[in-house]
């Protein structure tokens, strides 16, 4: 399709920021609305791109869909309240948000909306094991009932450069001399954000996604205690990692979802009690070829590792 004009809600983030570069550097006018211009600063120099400052609450966000031929739904977030079967956080971004998106595009005519999910919120809502999975699910089900022609992705987790999962493996190996973990067994199977955001600008010029959800991940599966691993020798830290027993896991769980900004919470605990891995191949129609771990992700976690303890030095000057 023709592609003159997107909206990029959630533009501003990790996942976001790549998509929107993507559609710039092919001409692409896109707009991306975020809630503190701030966050979005590094996307003022891209020249087709209009960041706006407003939230979903706000008559200009849904103005800003006027004249769009796509909107690419990126919001999410990975901490809530708590809530059954979810918390408020996580209903009105990842359920409230998408289903009024959907409403709107298709009142405005909007050609597409690709609606970024989650691996795993596939699954019956009844049988998911925690609040982001179960809001995910029902975000899911709000795009399809929209009335705008959708695509849904459903990444595994996401890495690249400015991640906040292999980044902050690596940063905790250089302050800790062991790291206990909860979860060490679960199996992931991750995704580059290259690979992500070129799905994405896909699904956007073809139609052969139209109508339908695809799982996105990458093409090898590992424990998340294998990825600590790796995230610690290739910036240069390996430390030992201490798989925690199920209870004392919950705890340090629990412990740290109390933190401001927590790295971890019961609900981030709960999501890894089932594998986050593909059912089957990743479908042909996305148009990737999945980018292995270990063919990018040595090169930035080692740049960070140096970055990290010229740092250090400096401090202790
Ligand atoms: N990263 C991963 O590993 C991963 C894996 C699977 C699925 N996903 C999904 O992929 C999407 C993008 O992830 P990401 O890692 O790029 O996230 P991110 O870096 O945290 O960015 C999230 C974006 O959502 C916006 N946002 C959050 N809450 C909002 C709210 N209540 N109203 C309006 N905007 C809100 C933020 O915008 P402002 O703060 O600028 O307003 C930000 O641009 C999310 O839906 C996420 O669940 C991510």
């Amino acid at each position: 399709m023709s592609l003159n004009r997107v909206l990029v809600a959630g533009g501003s983030g990790f996942i976001g920021s790549h998509v929107v570069a993507r559609l710039s550097a092919q001409g692409v006018r896109v707009v991306v609305p975020t809630r503190h211009r701030e966050r979005a600063r590094h996307l003022l120099p891209l020249p087709t791109v209009d960041v706006i400052e407003t939230r979903p609450g706000s008559p200009s966000f849904w103005q800003a869909l006027e004249g769009c031929d796509a909107v690419i739904n990126l919001v999410g977030v990975l901490h809530s309240r708590w809530g059954d079967p979810y918390g408020p956080e996580f209903r009105e971004a990842h359920v409230d948000l998408p289903a009024r998106l959907a409403n709107a595009a298709a009142r405005s005519g909007v050609g597409r909306l690709i609606h970024v999910s989650a691996l795993g919120a596939g699954a019956s809502r009844e049988t998911l094991p925690s609040m982001y999975l179960r809001s995910k699910a029902d975000g899911e089900a709000a795009v399809r009932a929209g009335g705008v022609p959708f695509t849904i992705l459903q990444p595994s987790v996401v890495f690249g450069p400015e991640d906040a999962f292999l980044n902050v493996f690596a940063r905790l190996q250089r302050l800790l001399p062991v790291v206990p973990l909860a979860q060490a067994n679960a199996r992931l199977q991750p995704v580059f954000v290259g690979d992500v955001a070129t799905a994405v600008v896909n699904c956007l010029r073809g139609t052969a996604t139209l109508g339908h959800g695809f799982e996105l991940a990458g093409p090898e599966v590992f424990t998340l205690r294998e990825l600590v691993q790796l995230a610690g020798r290739w910036s240069g830290h390996p430390r030992p990692v201490i798989g925690l027993p199920f209870t004392l896991g919950q705890i340090q769980a629990g412990l740290m979802g109390a933190l401001p900004r927590p790295l971890m919470s019961t609900d981030n605990f709960d999501s890894l009690r089932v594998d986050n891995i593909a059912t089957g191949p990743i479908s042909p129609a996305l148009g990737i070829t999945p980018t292995p771990l270990a063919a990018v992700a040595p090169a930035w976690l080692s740049r960070q590792g140096s970055r990290l303890a010229a740092q250090q030095a400096r401090a202790h000057r």
